[in-house]
């Protein structure tokens, strides 16, 4: 029988929220045609944003988003896409085959509006590659300085007087490939560049404002390569212990589940061996995550004593993981650009990550799918006016219970390892994740508490075939719904676990009340 006690009194993390993040990217149709549409179109939209797509995001309510790539940041010059849209330059886009003209109508100001709209903080990526130490020193004195300043005033006539306040900054990606196939030694030395000309925003702020800092986040390893990535985290760290230590608040994991195995390879196109060789690989992530976390932490106790009369704290580096998803080797010829389908499979897949960064919530602190819409690992797919969500938007909202709650030690014990479990806790609600990862076999569960609980909502994500998706014809064929409560037998409750599934069960801790103490 396959049993699981939850341990909800003891903790094991709190989990950010910031890691249920997105990534929307110049690639495909994921801005232009799926998020932009135009003022003057017939499509509805906020300001030529989908309306659709940004309701959507409304109820998700992403955390963080990333912008403006990914590889396209190391193309991408912030001054094309500010001031007057019919003024702006024309470039064209080549990133990925997005092979695209690109009028640059979606820039600071609409990605700040998506932002504010949608509830999110903005990660902005600037570029290290084509770009200039002094444009990125001015695209953050344009987006943040409060004092009147050229650049400032620029900004108050684009029609946003108050500073942005952008937090989260990415200093270059992927420098070992698309930003600028580089040694770890030397992007650590152009990171030492960029980092030091990042201008400094005083944190004084009147009265109400939001106080903010600025995190400088590194370019970490390719995940998916094994040996380079444990070099490239030693070698990076290895120069900044050298010398003076430029701050690292952040250090950015890349990993995509590869699925590649033939040119052919496509979401909705596979056999039962296909099915567990993606599920299975996507959950090499949990040792990445550890053995990258293990990396930082060696190479930032290698920083010397300071020998000036400063004293500095002991440097911190949180890791990150700025792009995650399955990628179809398909993608790499569909029109439009790395667009896929998602079926239960790419649910499931996304069910188990997200499950990865709340287990390692201790070593992990933001996370970006990538991406939202259009482009592979999708949570919204579009085409012309027509608009859907797929299963990963589902998994994602359904999920969104965890954020800033504890995780709780879990002891799972099973016939057969099909079944994926996660639990946090927020006050008085235990909320438990089960992943059923078995192609057609329904499963049951025991699951008993170490307090007293009562069920209050089950919510199940399940499909009539594990290689359903949403289609524009179908559009809803794939949806979360409410299932049955689980009975209670003894201190143990019963569950029942469709095939290729997603369950999140959420109780209720009854407060005993002592008699006695009235
Ligand atoms: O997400 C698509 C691309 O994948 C990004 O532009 C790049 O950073 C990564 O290689």
């Amino acid at each position: 029988m396959n049993k699981l006690v939850v341990k909800e009194t003891k903790e094991a993390g709190y989990i950010h929220p910031e890691l249920h993040s997105q990534f929307i990217e110049f690639l495909g149709t994921c801005i232009y045609d799926g998020l932009w549409v135009g003022e003057d179109s017939e499509i509805p939209n906020y300001h030529g944003m989908r309306k659709s797509a940004v309701d959507a995001l409304k109820e998700l309510e992403p955390p963080v988003i990333r912008w403006p790539g990914g590889c396209y940041a190391d193309t991408y010059h912030w001054r094309d896409g500010i001031g007057p849209r019919d003024k702006r330059p024309v470039t064209y886009n080549e990133n990925f085959a997005t092979f695209t003209v690109d009028h640059n109508e979606f820039g600071t100001h609409e990605f700040m509006e998506l932002c504010g709209m949608v509830g999110a903080k903005p990660w902005i990526n600037i570029n290290l590659l084509s770009g200039t130490v002094g444009e990125m020193k001015e695209w953050m004195e344009y987006c943040n300085r409060r004092e009147e300043t050229s650049l400032s005033r620029e900004r108050a006539a684009n029609g946003s007087p108050e500073p942005f306040a952008i937090e989260y900054w990415g200093i270059g990606n992927e420098c070992w490939n698309g930003g600028g196939r580089l040694t770890a030694e030397s992007y650590a030395q152009e990171y030492r560049k960029f980092v030091t000309a990042m201008p400094l925003f005083d944190t004084r702020l009147p009265e109400g404002e939001r106080p903010y800092t600025m995190k400088r986040i590194a370019s970490g390893p390719d995940g998916n390569k094994p040996r380079e990535r444990v070099r490239w985290t030693e070698e990076f760290f290895r120069n900044m212990a050298q010398y003076r230590q430029p701050p690292v608040d952040a250090y950015d994991l890349h990993f995509y589940n590869w699925c590649v195995k033939t040119p052919e390879e496509r979401a909705e196109l596979f056999n039962r061996e296909d099915w567990y060789r993606v599920i299975d690989s996507c959950l090499v992530l949990e040792d990445v995550i550890q053995e990258q976390y293990k990396l930082i932490q060696e190479g930032l106790k290698k920083y010397p004593a300071s020998e000036g009369f400063m004293k500095h704290p002991a440097p911190t580096c949180d890791l990150v993981v700025g792009e995650w998803g399955n990628w179809y080797r398909s993608s790499f010829e569909v029109r439009p650009a790395l667009y896929q389908q998602c079926t239960m499979r790419d649910a499931i897949t996304s069910a188990l990550t997200l499950d990865i960064f709340h287990r390692n919530c201790n070593m992990v602190k933001m996370a970006c799918v990538a991406q939202t819409i259009n482009v592979l690992n999708s949570l919204i797919l579009t085409d012309g006016e027509k608009f859907l969500r797929t299963p990963n938007f589902d998994v994602f909202m359904m999920y969104k219970v965890h954020r800033g709650a504890k995780a709780v030690e879990l002891n799972l014990c099973q016939d057969y390892g099909r079944l994926h479990t996660f639990a946090s806790r927020k006050n008085d609600r235990i909320y438990v994740n089960i992943v059923n990862a078995d192609m057609d076999k329904e499963s049951e569960l025991s699951i008993c508490f170490e307090e007293n609980t009562k069920p209050v909502q089950v919510t199940v994500l399940a499909a009539d075939a594990p290689d359903a998706c949403n289609t524009f014809d179908m559009p809803d064929r794939v949806r979360a719904k409410a299932g049955r409560l689980p009975e209670k037998k003894e201190d143990t409750y019963r569950i029942k676990l469709p095939a290729a599934s997603v369950s999140v069960c959420e109780f209720q801790i009854i407060m005993e009340v002592d008699l006695n103490r009235r």
